[in-house]
């Protein structure tokens, strides 16, 4: 019998069962059961490199909702320097090693989460996720991911059970790449289309050429997608991809190209203004919804018109964070509710 703990480090790792009693787990909390002490004394603690609104915020409430208690720690605002890579002499800024860091927070908590974001200099190490599988080799109790290089479950739970709660059918579903100031990680992207992809929507990513997302997270939605009913397409003409969407799902994201280049990378992501998201987009679309995860640069992302109409979830989208985050907990915490 397997001790190892059970963790959620990407959401290529839940198989349908999963998937489904995470968010079924989900809708239920959501309601008076989401404010029980399920977890009444069991302790979770968090390590941010990264800054967050939503994700610290939400697993807080949810373990006080929950009856449990939570430690949130940040790298550079009283946490020890962290370095992760396996066989380095530190000797420089780093002053403690994840090895023993996640192992004693380990022996301190009942489950760990992390926020590790890309590093956007190499796309190999990037898909190696390695911050994150440090962190979980070095701990006995399961760790979570808060976003890391790859993915963003949280994120795609939240978005599925979103799109099921204002959709709650097999449609087409378009995650959609947008302009920026600056390239960003693709794990939101990634995590969005293995989401709807489990789903077994229509998923279409559509992005200009040089924005390809990895071809490895691509393959595995395509098999999600194929199990669940569903299909996987990726396009350069996005008007094409937006008629009939029942869902607007917008992102920005660096061209892998441009790596280690922040000028060019930069002037990759500012090259395409005309596919910001605006009204005229989405009237090409099936009366569709808009998404994004947050925060938005308004004007560069997406126009006032489309964030500000009756067509935009972010709110509720955000908002479904907290509920998805108790089921994990739960899940993460051996309890069933
Ligand atoms: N979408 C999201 O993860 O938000 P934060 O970065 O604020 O946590």
């Amino acid at each position: 019998m397997s001790t190892s703990p059970s963790h959620l480090l990407s959401l290529r790792d839940l198989d349908r069962p999963a998937w489904n009693a995470l968010l079924e787990q989900a809708e239920r909390l959501s309601g008076p059961a989401g404010r029980q002490p399920l977890l009444a004394g069991k302790r979770f603690g968090s390590v941010f490199f990264n800054p967050s609104l939503r994700t610290r915020t939400a697993f807080d409430i949810a373990a006080l909702d929950l009856g449990a208690h939570a430690v949130t720690l940040n790298v550079g605002g009283g946490l020890w320097s962290l370095e992760y890579r396996d066989g380095v002499v530190m000797d420089g800024a780093h002053a403690e090693h994840v090895k023993e860091g996640f192992a004693v927070l380990a022996r301190m908590v009942d489950a760990l989460g992390l926020r590790a974001f890309a590093g956007m200099l190499d796309a190999r190490a990037d898909a190696r996720d390695e911050v994150l599988h440090a962190a979980a080799r070095a701990s006995s109790v399961p760790v979570l991911s808060l976003e890391s290089a790859m993915d963003h479950p949280h994120q795609g739970l939240a978005d599925a059970l979103t799109v099921r709660r204002r959709v709650g059918e097999r449609s087409k579903v378009v995650v959609t790449w947008a302009p920026h100031i600056k390239p960003l990680p693709l794990a939101v992207p990634h995590a969005g289309t293995l989401a709807f992809a489990h789903e077994g929507h229509d998923v279409v990513v559509a992005h200009p050429a040089g924005f390809e997302l990895d071809e490895g997270v691509l393959a595995a939605a395509r098999g999600l997608a194929a199990a669940a009913g569903g299909s996987l397409a990726v396009t350069h003409d996005r008007a094409a991809a937006l008629e009939g969407a029942r869902v607007v799902y917008a992102k920005s994201w660096g061209a892998r190209a441009h790596y280690g280049d922040p000028a060019a990378g930069a002037a990759a992501v500012q090259a395409h203004p005309d596919w910001t998201v605006d009204g005229a987009a989405m009237a090409r679309t099936d009366g569709g919804i808009f998404m994004h995860c947050l925060p938005v640069r308004r004007g560069v992302v997406v126009a006032d018109e489309v964030l500000d109409s009756a067509a935009s979830v972010v709110i509720d989208q955000a908002a479904a964070r907290l509920d998805v985050q108790k089921a994990t907990l739960c899940r993460a915490m051996g309890v069933t509710a």
